[in-house]
């Protein structure tokens, strides 16, 4: 379980996540929506210990992430909004290995890890591409690869829809999904897409750095969905 107790984050002078309360359980497809601006990042970053708190707690499986964000990081995968920018190494499977090199594991481990994990994602073909020569979609699945490789137990997706077109859209969805289902992994969704919440289970509702809203989908209404701002989308 990833818990944030009564979370307060400031980056300059003022708050920017205020008092935040949720608790997202093992197995779960959590969507986090909200405004530009809302903190949803921010909120997200504090769950594999890019951020700590400014005042308050977020404990992953019960560690203290302003205690150990080395062991509460590793539970934790990421995909950043800009995810090209998590792209180290130019050939692919080298990109995907890179993570697992740092864990110092055998040279067989690796490989072998690597290609099931290309495997999972169905972009064997691309492990000997150059990185810079793919779509922005195959980029993505890279950058989803590496995080993968390093078998976390819940991933984070920052905004993962908003740079591709329909077609990517739909099948990264559907990959996100699949990991859920299939490979049990807890998935925490940042989004400002309603389309977005399709396969979520549970949606927390950021506005200007509080919580809304948290609570099934189906029970989000207009009204909620007017006070946060999303209805224009
Ligand atoms: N690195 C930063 N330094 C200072 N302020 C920041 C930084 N990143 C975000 N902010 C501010 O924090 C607030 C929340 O931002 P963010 O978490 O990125 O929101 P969202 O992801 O919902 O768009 C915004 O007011 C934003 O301007
Ligand atoms: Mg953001």
């Amino acid at each position: 379980m990833i818990e944030a107790k009564n979370l307060y984050f400031k980056y300059d002078e003022e708050f920017v996540l205020k008092g935040i309360n949720i608790k997202i359980k093992e197995g779960c497809f959590t969507a986090i929506i909200g405004a530009n601006g809302s903190g949803k990042t921010t909120l997200a970053k504090h769950f594999n210990s890019l951020l700590t708190p400014t005042k308050g707690n977020v404990l992953v499986d019960g560690i203290d992430t302003r205690k150990d964000e080395f062991d509460s990081r590793k539970k934790v995968g990421f995909v950043f909004q800009n995810f090209e920018d998590q792209l180290i190494h130019s050939i692919v499977e080298e990109d995907v290995a890179f993570g697992l090199e740092n864990l110092e594991w055998s040279n067989n481990i690796i490989k072998k890890t690597v290609e099931q994990t290309l495997d999972k994602l169905k972009i064997k073909n691309l492990a000997k591409r150059n990185v810079n020569m793919l779509s922005l979609g195959q980029k993505q699945m890279v950058a989803l690869a590496g995080v993968l490789a390093m078998n976390p137990m819940y991933i984070v997706f920052d905004e993962p829809t908003t740079m591709l077109d329909a077609k990517n859209k739909n099948n990264i969805m559907g990959v996100i999904r699949d990991l859920n289902i299939k490979n049990k992994i807890t998935i925490i969704l940042v989004t400002n897409v309603l389309d977005d919440l399709k396969y979520a289970d549970r949606v927390i509702i950021l506005k200007d750095g509080s919580v809304l809203y948290d609570g099934k989908k189906y029970k989000l209404n207009k009204r909620i969905m007017d006070k946060a701002g999303l209805n224009d989308k």
